[in-house]
């Protein structure tokens, strides 16, 4: 028998806090789908954000509905048990275990939502579901919402509207409790140490593949369950892809290694990114530029605290970048029109940071009422400013060609400033040096 992967008590406390949010709503939530990999065999499966985020359930074929204030509150459709099925695909819960673990108070087959769903969301007004986001499960959400409108007749109410409940929940998300900072610091800290094992395994004439090999050992020995997101283990010219996945290529003498990859731990990712030199030295213009980029990553850190915001931030990162630019003679215009014009996306084509947590792209406005978002206690994001020089590039001097940094950390915003989760692995140059040379 398993047993969930949650504190109960947190998932109550999160229910309430959303209710005082939708008083007249329903929130109606769906398990991801499973997706075929090829032919009979599936992608493994994570759970929903949301889902897990208001159930700690993580089986597929679910559905939760949340009616604030009424009886029953909270309702579940879930697989029920089947020794055949569970002999073939694992352990379910099921109908009877599910009420007391998930705190839920009515749960039924999930082959009885068409039926049941109905009479639940009648006694809305309107409903939180996320469209278009779940294919297998939105035509019975569409058939659910047509039968309640079935149900209305005549009495002139019509379909319940649905809102969109990314948002909503987004919102709960973007605070993170003293529970989900416990999970983060550890998911930081399992990365951390990932980021540097590896670092002081990488060797020129190795593939990508064994670092990355070499993370999910080293995470999964730790507790996690997954990276968080594809890794990106990118030697040389692959460090200016942005998102480069192939992760294959031999690993040469004089490159540098752009390594992003974070651990998902009780379903909280870290997201560090770190470059290196290949061979455990920088060479003169590499030392040069990653100084550079690693000193404005500090001064950016540095000034996190309540209060200020993601806009600040991404001018200090565009304004720093910038000036780097300018001092190599990768670009040659006044600083002003580079940046009004943003010729500077050809080298710093991202943000400055992002919001971190169940999703690695974490839930939450940036912008408030056309306002740029001020930071408060319990805010997660990373900071990551970077800058890639295309080996194609033939206007670039031909000694920075073929390089692409990015420095990456996860920020927590503390009452009086911030706190930084992945502080472990090394980003001073003697440190990184020191590391790979020990
Ligand atoms: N690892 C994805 C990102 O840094 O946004
Ligand atoms: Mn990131
Ligand atoms: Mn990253």
């Amino acid at each position: 028998m398993r047993t969930p992967n949650i504190d109960i008590e947190e998932i109550k406390r999160r229910r309430e806090k959303l209710a005082k949010h939708i008083a007249v709503y329903a929130l109606v939530l769906a398990a991801a789908p499973v997706e075929v990999r090829n032919n009979d065999v599936h992608h493994p499966y994570r759970a929903d954000s949301n889902m897990f985020y208001m159930t700690g359930f993580e089986e597929p074929d679910s559905c939760f509905i949340f009616r604030p204030g009424q009886t029953p509150e909270t309702v579940m459709f879930v697989r029920p048990k089947d020794e055949l099925r569970e002999t073939w695909e694992g352990f379910r819960y099921g109908i009877e275990q599910t009420p007391k673990l998930f705190s839920i108070d009515a749960v039924y087959d999930i082959a009885e939502f068409e039926a049941k769903a109905p009479e639940l969301l009648n006694s809305c007004e309107n409903i939180y579901y996320s469209l278009n986001k779940n294919h297998q499960f939105d035509p019975k959400m569409m058939q659910a919402l047509e039968k309640t409108r079935a149900l209305r007749g005549r009495t002139g109410r019509g379909m319940p509207g649905v809102a969109d409940s990314y948002p909503l929940l987004g919102e709960l998300r973007l605070i993170k409790s003293e529970y989900e900072i416990e999970q983060q610091t550890k998911a930081c800290k399992i990365s951390a140490e990932a980021h540097v094992a590896m670092m002081k395994a990488a060797r020129p004439g190795m593939n990508e593949r064994e670092l990355h090999g070499l993370f999910i050992y080293e995470i999964m020995k730790q507790g996690a369950a997954r990276e968080g997101y594809g890794s990106i283990m990118a030697t040389g010219d692959n460090a200016t892809t942005l998102h480069y996945t192939f992760n294959d290529c031999e690993i040469k003498d004089g490159d540098l290694i752009l390594i992003d990859a974070g651990a998902e731990y009780n379903f909280y990712t870290g997201d560090i990114t770190r470059t290196f030199p290949a061979n455990g030295k920088f060479s003169d213009v590499q030392k040069d530029l990653y100084e550079r980029v690693l000193k404005l990553q500090n001064q950016i850190i540095e000034s996190v605290k309540p209060g200020v915001t993601f806009k600040q931030l991404n001018d200090m990162a565009i304004e720093g970048l910038v000036d780097i630019m300018l001092h190599y003679g990768l670009l040659k215009a006044p600083p002003q029109e580079i940046i009004k014009e943003g010729h500077y996306k050809k080298y710093y084509p991202h943000g400055i940071g992002h919001w971190l947590g169940i999703d690695v792209h974490d839930a939450g406005k940036t912008i408030v009422q056309g306002l740029p978002r001020a930071f408060e206690p319990g805010m997660i994001f990373t900071i990551e400013p970077g800058i890639y020089i295309p080996e194609k590039d033939e206007s670039a001097p031909a000694a920075l060609r073929g390089i692409g940094i990015r420095i990456e950390d996860n920020i927590l915003v503390t009452e009086n400033g911030h706190k930084n989760l992945t502080e472990g692995v090394p980003k001073e140059v003697a440190e990184i040096e020191e590391l790979m040379n020990s």
